[in-house]
């Protein structure tokens, strides 16, 4: 089969410069939902017909399987697909995709594509109660005749009804001929690709119809109103997917998946919880309120407290994370690890029953297990030009308020005192402190305020 994405046009109504097919639903270009969707049918032929927003279309998406075609000027939906002709494979159907339409299911393209066969024109039709703006599907005796445009419709007309989704599907050698005779001699003067309808009725060929599962699958995005609307209807789809398997969602009108989330059994996840990339929450996860994790995987029964921001990180069983945590790319964090409030783990890996509590930053680091870092800790990792690592062995024991200098070691089971800057490396199983010592200044007095005259 091949597949033609319409996506040329300019979108004028999204008020913005990023063409429209760009503009992100859960965190993907219009455009790259469509064409996903298309690749669950494995087309011989995958071809973009771009236009408005120059190359940024083809300059964002392009991949090995992806064809492209320019479109400029747009002369209408029927011009659009005849700049993929040169493309088309004449043995095989074609489909036609817009690429502002992103929810359309591969379920319902497959049972257009199974009723229109090889040598059908098929097309996705849907019944609306306004289907104002729509062209009219034109029935006579229930077959379909043409489609008419709502501005070139008559009163009779446009109180029909059914209207042409857009979505098409033809034999390939008759929709050349007929994208050939196409004229734009129309009320908005322009080649409808609607119109190949009568011409498949004129020279015989079957017009057939299938209809979605759902009506948004058939929406268009036309507005950020109409994008805000279907960013919804996607988010609710997602959530009740989660439900169903069995994720308790104390709100499924507040969580945002962009992405795949992938979850074990009785997982929980409380409100305002935006999850991106590819994100897996093990058996008996809990995520508390306003957690942003993306691209993280995360071990079974562990707790994440609210306000906690993951990224690219490792997460074990029955860890303890924040709450206000924050894992930078590269933490792992073996299990029963606990990360506390204001603590920023990054490039690290921290062995298992450690603990980092409080006010603290972990970077370029390999922490041992059962290792205390108390509040106030930080690894000074950059001279300003290079990062350095520190490594701090088992057992060791971190004093609040210490800064260690990278590169350095903290040996087994050392203990480092409080308010420590540790330069030169901290020998195992002993007590090092770096204070002055601490004296009383017999004799002193606080200053007083001098009197302005
Ligand atoms: C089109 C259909 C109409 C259908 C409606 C469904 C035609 C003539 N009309 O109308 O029957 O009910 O879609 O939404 O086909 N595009 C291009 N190049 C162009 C023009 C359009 O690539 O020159 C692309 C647009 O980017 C968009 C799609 O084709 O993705 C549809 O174009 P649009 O202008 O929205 O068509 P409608 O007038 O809504
Ligand atoms: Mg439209």
């Amino acid at each position: 089969m091949n597949i033609v994405i319409l996506a040329a046009g300019m979108g004028k109504r999204m008020q913005s410069a990023l063409p429209k097919v760009l503009h992100p639903l859960a965190g993907k270009p219009l455009l790259s939902h469509v064409i996903d969707t298309a690749r669950q049918l494995s087309p011989s032929t995958l071809c973009v017909i771009y236009g408005h927003g120059g190359e940024q279309v083809p300059q964002l998406l392009q991949a090995p399987d992806l064809a492209f075609a320019k479109q400029e000027p747009q002369l209408g939906t029927g011009h659009a697909v005849m700049q993929a002709v040169p493309q088309l494979d004449d043995d095989a159907p074609t489909l036609i995709l817009y690429g502002d339409v992103p929810l359309t299911t591969a379920a319902s393209l497959q049972r257009l594509l199974d009723i229109a066969g090889t040598d059908k024109l098929g097309i996705l039709t849907v019944e609306m109660d306004n289907p104002t703006g729509y062209g009219r599907i034109v029935r006579e005796h229930g077959s379909i005749t043409r489609i008419v445009e709502q501005k070139d419709a008559s009163a009779d007309e446009l109180a029909i009804r059914e209207v042409n989704t857009g979505i098409i599907v033809a034999p390939t050698r008759l929709l050349k001929v007929w994208l050939s005779t196409l004229s734009n001699s129309n009320a908005q003067g322009e080649y409808y690709l609607t119109d190949i309808v009568a011409s498949a009725v004129a020279d015989g060929v079957a017009v057939v119809s299938a209809q979605p599962d759902h009506v948004w699958e058939t929406h268009g995005v036309n507005s950020k109103v109409q994008l805000a609307e279907l960013e919804r209807v996607h988010q609710h789809n997602i959530a009740h997917a989660l439900l169903e398997q069995g994720v308790t969602l104390v709100d499924p009108a507040r969580i945002d998946v962009r992405g795949t989330l992938t979850c074990g059994r009785d997982v929980s996840i409380d409100v305002g919880c935006v999850f991106e990339g590819n994100v897996t929450l093990a058996d008996g996860v809990r995520i508390d309120a306003y957690c942003v994790i993306h691209n993280t995987t995360v071990g079974t029964q562990t707790h994440i407290r609210p306000y906690s921001h993951f990224e690219n990180a490792v997460v074990g069983a029955d860890c303890i994370i924040g709450p206000y945590a924050r894992l930078r790319p590269g933490t792992v964090l073996a299990e029963d690890v606990h990360i506390g409030n204001f603590v920023e783990v990054k490039n690290s890996e921290i062995a298992a029953h450690s603990k980092a509590n409080h006010l603290t930053y972990i970077g370029d680091s390999t922490i041992g297990s059962r290792v205390n870092v108390g509040a106030g800790t930080i690894t000074c990792n950059y001279d300003g030009v290079n990062k350095s690592r520190t490594i701090i062995e088992d057992d060791a024991f971190i004093g609040s308020a210490t800064q260690l200098v990278a590169p350095i070691r903290v040996g087994q089971g050392a203990t480092l005192g409080a308010g420590t800057t540790l330069t030169r490396d901290a020998p195992a199983g002993k007590l090092t402190v770096s204070r002055a010592k601490q004296v009383t200044v017999e004799g002193w007095q606080r200053p007083v305020k001098i009197k302005k005259s």
